[in-house]
């Protein structure tokens, strides 16, 4: 069964082509990046705008790709949200168009659950139950999965998402946009141990997180340095910056391990791309006996294959939207 998958929930247009839910024939993601660095962010009204334009050649691309046309097309999945809402009913209006052209299912797939399914597509003998720690430009949820899929919140961001508190310390220090992957290559030459950070809310008993004390202090540190006169130490101060988020993230992901007696942890979304993140976790994770699964960094961030895959599940168990379905910008994980 072939699945073509569709993702606009954010600023990469992205379409594939998934056979059975696991062989990723086609993965097209073509990013905006350099529409949005300019203003060092995702400015919707844009994503949306080149959502439009990319789209058809995108779909176009992802069955050349593959090697399919779209008489060959079993069903088709989309993101209905978390993410944009402009960006969503791009998405979810060529999805329609498709399935209802060529008379297939259509799927509605959340976003969030998808990047946890990366795992699974990187994976195919991950088994949960398992503790998912994800952590995009817009989300960081610590969430638990039983053994028959079923997905439940353990804790969330209070204010920033990860990915987010990276890129707003990036461009602060101006460091560029995405900020992301410049903090943790400048980090690597850093010394963490100089700038020593808070980590908020490591020690209390629940599984949520909040970055944007963490902001002010970086922000804090800089003017104190910069009223006395003296240079800023970029790197290390990217290194003590990261390994504050990191810390946290890594004690919270044990202790819902240890707390839920899960064997298996897995990292998902564009956050999980950092290699501070998945050396430290890694580490943790060896030293308490347990397994860890990262993707590749293509499965990592948005992408359309995670969504293909996930609406294979979804379709076998019978969930389908009709063409009145609507995007939902704030779409939870699970409750
Ligand atoms: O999952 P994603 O592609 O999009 C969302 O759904 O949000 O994540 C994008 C986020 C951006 O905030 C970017 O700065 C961050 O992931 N990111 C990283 C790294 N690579 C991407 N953050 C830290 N370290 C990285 N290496
Ligand atoms: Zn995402």
């Amino acid at each position: 069964m072939l699945i073509l998958g569709i993702e606009t929930s954010c600023d990469e247009t992205s379409v594939s082509v998934v056979e059975d839910g696991t062989v990723v024939r086609s993965n097209i993601i073509s990013s905006q990046v350099e529409f949005h660095r300019p203003y060092g962010g995702v400015v919707p009204e844009v994503a949306s705008r080149k959502h439009l334009e990319l789209i058809n050649p995108v779909i176009q691309e992802a069955l050349d790709l593959a090697g399919v046309g779209f008489a060959d097309i079993d069903a088709v999945a989309v993101t209905v949200g978390p993410g944009l809402i402009g960006a969503l009913l791009v998405g979810l209006a060529a999805a329609k168009a498709i399935a209802y052209v060529l008379n297939v299912p259509l799927v509605g797939v959340n976003h969030l659950e998808a990047h946890i399914k990366g795992n699974f597509l990187q994976n195919p003998l991950l088994r949960p139950p398992l503790v998912a720690l994800l952590v995009s430009g817009g989300h960081t949820i610590l969430a638990y999965m039983d053994e028959d899929g079923g997905i439940k919140t353990l804790g969330e961001t209070l204010d920033d998402a990860a990915g987010e508190a990276f890129d707003k310390i990036a461009r602060f220090l101006g460091l560029g946009y995405p900020g992301g992957p410049a903090i943790d290559k400048l980090a690597a030459e850093g010394d963490a141990s100089k700038v020593v950070l808070p980590r908020a809310m490591i020690d209390r008993p629940d599984y949520d997180f909040s970055l944007s004390g963490l902001k002010t202090a970086v922000l804090n540190y800089v003017t104190r340095l910069e009223e006395a006169g003296e240079a800023v130490p970029l790197a290390d101060l990217a290194a003590g910056f990261q390994a504050a988020v990191v810390d946290v993230q890594v004690a919270k992901t044990l202790r819902a391990a240890k707390e839920y007696k899960v064997k298996d942890i897995v990292l998902a979304g564009g956050v999980a791309a950092n290699a501070g993140l998945r050396a430290a976790l890694k580490t943790a994770a060896d030293e308490a006996g347990l397994t860890l699964s990262f993707p590749t960094l293509e499965l990592c961030t948005d992408n359309a294959a995670m969504i293909a895959s996930l609406g294979y599940d979804y379709l076998a168990a019978g969930k389908t939207i009709d063409m009145t379905a609507n995007a939902n910008a704030n779409l939870p994980l699970a409750q």
